[in-house]
């Protein structure tokens, strides 16, 4: 497969019990099991990707920018480069490769660009080398970039279950029911703010169980709530989803605040729409609706989609109209035609 592009697409996947705190740092092997939804390419990574012999380094951009490999200082860099190492030792193949891929939504700003963009790369790079992996497999090679990408590799509603094993072999994804199955349940995604956020949640993961005491009851208590949500997901009921998840951020942004120095991702627009979620659901005379925040100010609002513009018309006057996008549940990474390519073949370079 080699001197051939690659371009892939993939999506974030938004966490309704959430992964906070890891086992092990270096395999990214988390403290407790999580539920994401994988979502439709309303927001979406694109990655190109070429093996070739005509380089003689690695190369990375992200977003138009150069993207250092060998910065041990940065983790994702260093992951990444570990992770194109061993699929490359796996093709046995010397080539070098030039990766380039592009976020279209704001990076690092809890919209899980970082879990979309390793989905994504995992897949195009295996791809690229003609690797044939399993989902398991290559939800493991995600993993190990940014641990809740380990989920973004499967579509509709997907566990990541923690594992036992210290090497991190029973620690990926697998499918709770695909996006077919449920396909009424949506995320309205308000865009609060697209700052960076100031604690990486690399950071966060490492802070918060060593210094929150709320934290302590945190990996028991999602636990349950993992094996509930599934049991609701499969069971079709929407009340059951919908408060499991608004607790389950709620108690997660308790911990974080909790944290010494605290992690403060929330912000009075953030609060606002969750108030407004709860006024919703009490007029409505039922749980329509219910927010869920990451390591980031922007609230995702899990509603089905009768209620999408009940959802908008409770929310728009807080954020704006223009900062509410609409997503599906999508089916995971998937390759685009050479048309889509981000890569300038002839001179080897970004296009
Ligand atoms: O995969 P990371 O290291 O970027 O951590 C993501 C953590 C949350 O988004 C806050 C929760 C989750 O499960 O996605």
């Amino acid at each position: 497969m080699n001197d051939e592009i690659v371009t892939a697409i993939g999506t974030p996947n938004v966490a309704l019990v959430k992964y906070w705190g890891k086992r092990d740092f270096k395999l990214n092997l988390p403290t407790n099991s999580s539920i994401s939804i994988t979502l439709d390419e309303s927001l979406n990574t694109k990655t190109s990707v070429i093996f070739t012999e005509k380089l003689k380094e690695d190369a990375m951009y992200i977003n138009g920018e150069r993207t250092d490999l060998n910065d041990v200082s940065n983790e994702k860099s260093r992951f990444t480069r570990d992770i194109i190492n061993y699929m490359r030792d796996l093709s046995e193949t010397k080539a070098r490769a030039l990766i380039v891929s592009k976020n279209s939504f704001p990076t690092a700003s809890g919209l899980a660009s970082s879990a979309s963009g390793a989905a994504t790369l995992s897949y195009a790079v295996s791809n690229a080398l003609g690797l044939s992996l399993s989902a398991r497999e290559l939800s493991i090679i995600a993993r190990k970039i940014s641990g809740s990408a380990c989920r973004g590799v499967i579509g509709g509603f997907v566990v990541w279950r923690k594992g036992e094993k210290a090497d991190g072999s029973d620690s990926f994804s697998e499918a709770i029911a695909d996006e077919k199955y449920w396909p009424d349940v949506i995320d309205v995604i308000t865009l609060v703010s697209s700052a960076q956020k100031k604690v990486s949640s690399s950071e966060g993961h490492r802070m918060t169980p060593a210094t929150s005491e709320l934290y302590e009851s945190r990996p028991k208590s999602a636990e349950g709530r993992v094996k509930r949500l599934e049991k609701a997901i499969l069971q079709k009921d929407f009340n059951t989803l919908a408060e499991i998840t608004m607790k389950d951020s709620n108690s997660l942004h308790a911990a974080m605040l909790d944290t010494y120095p605290p992690i403060i991702y929330m912000n009075d627009t953030s609060r606002e729409i969750m108030y407004a979620i709860h006024a919703l659901n009490e007029n409505e005379g039922g749980i329509i609706a219910a927010y869920t925040l990451d390591a980031g100010p922007n609230p995702q609002i899990i509603t089905l989609k009768e209620h999408k513009n009940k959802v908008i018309d409770a929310v728009k006057g807080i954020v704006g109209r223009d900062k509410i996008l609409v997503a599906g549940q999508g089916s995971g990474p998937r390759t685009l035609s050479a048309a889509e390519s981000l890569i300038d073949e002839t001179n080897m370079v970004p296009k």
